[in-house]
């Protein structure tokens, strides 16, 4: 590879206009920093489309960008991938930014201290001077609604408290939260405007509301929203380039402003689509803000299998045209904890499709940050299309990994051991929605598990318990702690979300406890704004037989640091335990004197979570496609780790590691 650069510099060297004189050894270190480039003789303008080509600070630029979300990157790696980010030619870094873990609670808000479970990712500011440090330009993308396969699309669930809100509208419901929110953080940023010295040259508005639509009521495309933003943007002295980005051949401009310069976002045809923008808005420069790289996977779906030659093709085109672009993602990173988003189409919940917890998206950097294939592709790509030599700095090593030896589960809780130490115990009527419950300071339940129990019940013969409604998404039936259901794979079956008014049969008993155990699997992030109200758990009536069941307990399950790293009474995992039925703690504990990268194998385990040292990894499911997950060392300790696995089906007695991601490809269930 050594000789094709060599080559390829060579050549470029004799390219008649690009007429250097220094030999390849002073090369690198003779020539200028992007900000030395950039910023010479002061800085008097931002980015500008006020030709048909881009100028920063007056001077001809190509953007040749790559997404990496910090929330999706341990803070300790951020360098490490920011690093590869410039050495592989790129000159910015584009991030969405989640407003769901910014500000928790209204008026709550966490930019990396303010206490919350994810604090350790927020510090937005640190991210963004970091890609200045590492000579990269940055794109912010702060939503409102970002999409970007993330829970409810980075819409945090308590809007939802606000009854008849209409998300993504000018609805003052909804304007009044946008409005505090950004305030804040449009503040922050505003301080790390290029113009001030910072690296950020432009700000997105809203997120591909072009293609946003509502089938009832017809509130969409509500423009009056799309320049609320703007203004809020302005207020807060925003003066860097605003845009908008939508795929123009299927949505136009109905998602934008004149005063809103327009991107696009494909990843096939991309000469029709630059073409359609210069229809749209005369003779602007071209940009995608998302060609994509790869794609993301959804929970029983074939693995994404891209095509690394397509992917050079299309990238060529669009530097040829010449276009500026955005590889949407350069590196996905995970979608920890309960924070990854789905798709569902408006026939609703019966077509829901939550995503994996990866996010590798078969981007350049994989989703423990080393070199796929496409990074190569790009490298190569940018040094023989990008007519600005600067200073690109050599590869990073890739990070250290190791497959640990198995560890053995030690201990659990089970049933009652868990549905006894749950914070709080509500009553209610009829089963409630999470995001209504009075916790949280009264904002409601955003993610993990909800319990729906109903004591003392005299079933003097068999009964069948019938849920009306769709499930929120998938849900257990317990009687006195023994688990009914025990379906962990076929979707559209009983505990799914596909099945409507579903039942299940309950053997007679004197004094029976019935609970319904529901998890959210993540909100919807793309699609008309009918899906978006998007309540979890079960709200609908129950019934026994054809009795209406009332007056219910509720236990949230949250999985809060708080809570979990709180848990006592744990009991020796043996024999008997390792062969019970339903849902279960199961925790072990491993040494180590040096902490690497490594992925969990949970390919042996049935559905649930895995914790490791207080931080909810992410999720796991037999279904696949994927099997691991990714750990990345900064999650570990030198000394004693600490792995909890929640599973809900029936355990394994060890937790196993491998070197590599693993995904099923010859699972029959797939849908
Ligand atoms: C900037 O780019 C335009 C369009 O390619 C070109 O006409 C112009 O000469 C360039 N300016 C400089 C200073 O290179
Ligand atoms: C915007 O800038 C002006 C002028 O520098 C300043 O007076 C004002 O306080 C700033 N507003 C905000 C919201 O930062
Ligand atoms: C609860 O919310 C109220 C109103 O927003 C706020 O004043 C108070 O500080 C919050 N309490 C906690 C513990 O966050
Ligand atoms: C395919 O499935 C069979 C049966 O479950 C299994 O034995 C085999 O290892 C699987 N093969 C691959 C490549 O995953």
């Amino acid at each position: 590879m050594a000789l094709l650069y060599a080559i390829i510099i060579t050549v470029l060297l004799y390219t008649p206009g690009i007429a250097l004189s220094v030999g390849l050894e002073d090369m690198a270190t003779s020539l200028p920093t992007l900000y030395e480039h950039y910023t010479q003789g002061g800085i008097t303008s931002g980015l500008s489309v006020d030709q048909p080509y881009f100028t920063l600070n007056n001077k001809n630029i190509s953007i040749y960008s790559g997404a990496v979300h910090y929330f999706r990157v341990p803070s300790e790696y951020w360098r490490d991938r920011l690093k590869k980010v410039r050495a592989a030619g790129l000159n910015t870094v584009e991030t969405y930014v989640p407003w769901n873990l910014h500000e928790p609670e209204p008026g709550k808000y966490d930019f990396g201290d303010g206490g919350s479970d994810f604090q350790d990712f927020l510090n937005i500011e640190k991210f963004i001077k970091m890609a200045q440090e590492e000579d990269l330009f940055v794109l912010v993308r702060p939503g409102p609604f970002i999409c970007a396969e993330w829970e409810f699309g980075g819409l945090p669930s308590w809007l939802l408290r606000e009854e008849g809100i209409k998300l993504r509208t000018s609805d003052e419901k909804y304007m009044k939260h946008v409005r505090r929110y950004f305030n804040v953080l449009l503040g922050l940023l505003a301080a790390l405007q290029f113009t001030r010295g910072g690296p950020i040259i432009g700000f997105q508005v809203e997120n591909e509301y072009g293609s946003t639509r509502s089938i009832t009521p017809h509130f969409m495309p509500d423009l009056k929203y799309v320049e609320e933003v703007r203004q809020l943007m302005l207020s807060n002295n925003i003066t860097e380039l605003l845009f908008t980005s939508d795929n123009p051949i299927y949505h136009g401009d109905k998602g934008t402003l004149p005063t809103l310069f327009q991107t696009a976002n494909f990843n096939k045809e991309p000469e029709r689509n630059f073409d359609t923008l210069k229809e749209l808005q005369g003779n602007k420069p071209s940009m995608a803000m998302e060609y994509w790289t790869g794609w993301f996977m959804h929970w029983t779906e074939r693995p994404y299998n891209g095509n690394v030659d397509e992917f050079k093709d299309l990238y060529e085109r669009i530097l040829k045209f010449p276009a500026s672009v955005n590889l949407y993602m350069f590196h996905g990173g995970s979608s920890w904890a309960f924070l990854n988003g789905a798709n569902m189409d408006h026939a609703g919940q019966s077509t829901y499709k939550p995503d994996v917890s990866g996010y590798d998206y078969d981007a350049p950097l994989t989703e423990n940050g080393d070199y796929g294939k496409k990074y190569t592709v790009v490298k190569d790509l940018l040094s023989k299309y990008n007519p600005l030599k600067t200073n690109v700095p050599a590869m990073p090593d890739e990070t250290k990994r190791v497959a640990y030896p198995e560890v053995r589960i030690k201990q659990f809780l089970g049933y009652d051991g868990i549905l006894s130490q749950l914070p709080h115990k509500i009553s209610s009527d009829k089963p409630t929605a999470m995001e209504h419950l009075a916790i949280n300071n009264n904002t409601g339940q955003s993610y993990g598990y909800i319990i729906y129990r109903k004591k003392n019940l005299k079933l003097e013969k068999k009964s069948v318990l019938k849920i009306l409604g769709y499930i929120h998404d998938t849900l257990q039936v317990y009687v006195n702690g023994e688990l009914l259901n025990k379906n962990v794979v076929d979707v559209s079956g009983f505990g799914f979300w596909k099945l409507k008014d579903s039942s299940i049969d309950i053997e007679p008993s004197d004094d029976a406890t019935i609970d319904i155990v529901v998890c959210n699997m993540g909100r919807n992030n793309f699609g008309t704004l009918d899906t978006f109200s998007q309540f979890k758990g079960i709200w609908d009536s129950v019934y026994l037989n054809d009795q209406e069941v009332l007056n219910w307990e509720i236990l949230p399950m949250e999985f809060k640091k708080a809570w979990t790293g709180g848990l006592t009474n744990w009991e020796e995992f043996d024999e008997a335990a390792s062969s019970r039925h339903g849902m279960g703690l199961y925790k072990a504990e491993f040494d180590l004197k040096e902490a690497d990268d490594t992925f969990i194998d949970m390919s042996k385990w049935q559905k649930g979570i895995v914790i490791i040292n207080n931080f909810v990894l992410g999720r796991y499911w037999k279904v696949g496609p994927q099997q691991t997950l990714y750990l990345p060392a900064p999650l570990l300790k030198i000394g004693n780790n600490e792995i909890i696995v929640f599973e809900e089906f029936y355990p394994e007695k060890k937790v196993t590691f491998s070197l590599e991601p693993l995904m099923h490809n010859n699972f029959t269930n797939y849908v």
